[in-house]
């Protein structure tokens, strides 16, 4: 067992954690829309005009805020019209993207956005531009938002639907610098203009426009958008960022060894350095703070699960992957000055998946418990949370414990992730700015390699946690490979 020392300073409020760091993607990926989100009407397996009950219910039920469609590399080969209408009617398309699948695009605008109403979160279309044209990604705006008589709200109205969307994220491109087009930041920053110009804030909709980023530590391309693009025309930039720290030898879900947990830790707690930088950069051209990073694709790939088709990026979910996301999701609220959206890659059978399903079966990963057990800082205030700590790899950055702490309504909310495989932590937290009455608390822990299968799909899942109080002094023994909520009121 290991001691250390934390303080929370309740009323040292720092920055507005958006509710959109908890965000999600899901691309026309694999088995993410088709088989997973969406059966179609004619399944067996109970569904809402097509979209899986039981998927929207556990999105719903960890506040999922927003959601990114229709990709990923998908959206630059992607073009709307051919989504829209009679569903028999729609024209097939091969997903050259992803294993060169035909789709019947039965899920397609008004299905997606069917979705985000269901589960109540805001839709974030990333529009085309890799293979389509202004005029393409402009109509698609006007399709969705316009409420006068034009061509687009239109043919809306044939389609079935008489009130316009409200949209407020839109991505202009994916991945520019490589499979959007492979372009110099200088060539996309010109043609972001463009598309920003014409994509138009139309009926009750303001866009909030989003420039494809850097990939990475590629800090030459957030510098040239910077540098090029005025703020007026940009809300935000993304980053793209995956924990693989070889992408030679990604390894399995499911069979690793402590070295290889080890090297993966490095690479998520190397975030916090690449938003710094980045944010940096940002600060030079924008100090006042108007271009937000969006960090709209980040997570976890490992080798495809044997026997899977290897274009389907489907793999397990361990009590890893909830160490992954429990300590990146705190690197995002400590970062929450700059950073105002995040969105997991992906959201159902693809890469570090909040939910696996197989048929009518349907099972929530670690990782989605831990997005369970951090919703209540959505929408809160990040405030001060300093922690004593332990480096657990010689030659690594890998603490052992990870933080933060937010304040919403009076209600204080600390989560915590004990990263040893062996110790426990007992930690002696220090409470100031809260008159702190009653305490609660929840904890996911487990083995390091468990996760949740088909026939057992909760062994892994949520329990209630005991944390002691007295006066202003909270006590937490957090065993190892554990990840806790406390809440203090
Ligand atoms: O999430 C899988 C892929 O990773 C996305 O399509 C792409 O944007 C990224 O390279």
């Amino acid at each position: 067992m290991r001691t250390f020392k934390m303080l929370v300073n309740a009323e040292d409020k720092l920055s507005h954690i958006n509710k959109e760091i908890y965000g999600h993607f899901s691309e026309h990926l694999g088995r993410c829309i088709y088989n997973g989100i969406y059966v179609g009407e004619a399944s067996q397996i109970p569904n809402i005009h097509g979209i899986r009950k039981d998927v929207v219910e556990a999105f719903k039920e960890i506040k999922m805020p927003v959601l990114r469609w229709p990709g990923g590399c998908f959206a630059d080969e992607y073009h709307w019209k051919d989504g829209v209408g009679e569903k028999s009617k729609r024209k097939k398309l091969v997903n050259k993207s992803w294993g060169s699948v035909t789709e019947d695009n039965s899920f397609g605008t008004h299905e997606f956005m069917e979705l985000c109403e269901l589960v109540g979160c805001e839709p974030y279309i990333a529009g085309n531009v890799g293979s389509g044209t202004v005029q393409e990604l402009a109509e698609w705006v006007e399709y969705m938002t316009a409420d006068n008589v034009c061509p687009m709200s239109d043919l809306r109205h044939e389609n079935g639907r008489e009130e316009p969307w409200k949209l407020r994220y839109l991505g202009i491109g994916n991945e520019a610098w490589g499979c959007g087009g492979n372009m110099t930041p200088e060539y996309y920053a010109s043609e972001y203009k463009k598309y920003a110009t014409f994509c138009r804030d139309l009926g009750g909709s303001k866009l909030y426009k989003i420039a494809c980023g850097p990939s990475g530590a590629d800090y030459n391309w957030t510098d040239v958008m910077m540098k090029s693009v005025p703020a007026w025309l940009m809300n935000g930039l993304s980053l793209h960022f995956y924990s693989i720290p070889d992408w030679n030898k990604k390894g399995f879900a499911l069979e690793f060894d402590e070295s290889e947990y080890y090297e993966l830790m490095n690479i998520v707690n190397y975030t916090d350095e690449l938003l710094k930088l980045h944010t940096g950069i940002m600060n030079r051209y924008d100090p006042k703070g108007e271009v937000a990073l969006i960090v709209d694709e980040w997570g976890t790939w490992f080798d495809v699960e044997p026997g899977t088709n290897p274009a389907f990026l489907y793999q397990q979910n361990t009590m890893r992957d909830a160490l992954v996301a429990a300590v990146s999701l705190n690197i995002f609220n400590r970062h929450t000055d700059r950073v105002k959206m995040a969105n997991l890659a992906q959201a159902v059978n693809v890469l570090q998946a909040l939910i696996l399903t197989e048929g009518e079966k349907m099972l929530k990963t670690p990782t989605y418990h831990v997005f369970d057990l951090y919703k209540e800082h959505q929408d809160a205030e990040n405030v001060y949370c300093w922690l004593e700590n332990e480096n657990l790899s010689e030659g690594k950055n890998v603490p052992m414990l990870s933080a933060s702490a937010s304040v919403k309504n009076g209600v204080l909310t600390i989560t915590a992730a004990n990263c040893s495989l062996s110790d426990e932590a007992e930690i002696s937290c220090e409470l100031c700015g809260i008159d702190a009455g009653e305490v609660s608390a929840r904890i996911l822990t487990d083995e390091i390699h468990a996760h949740n299968d088909f026939d057992r799909p909760d062994s892994v899942t949520v329990k209630p946690f005991t944390a002691a109080l007295e006066n202003s002094k909270l006590g937490l023994k957090l065993p190892p490979c554990s990840v806790v909520e406390v809440t203090i009121r």
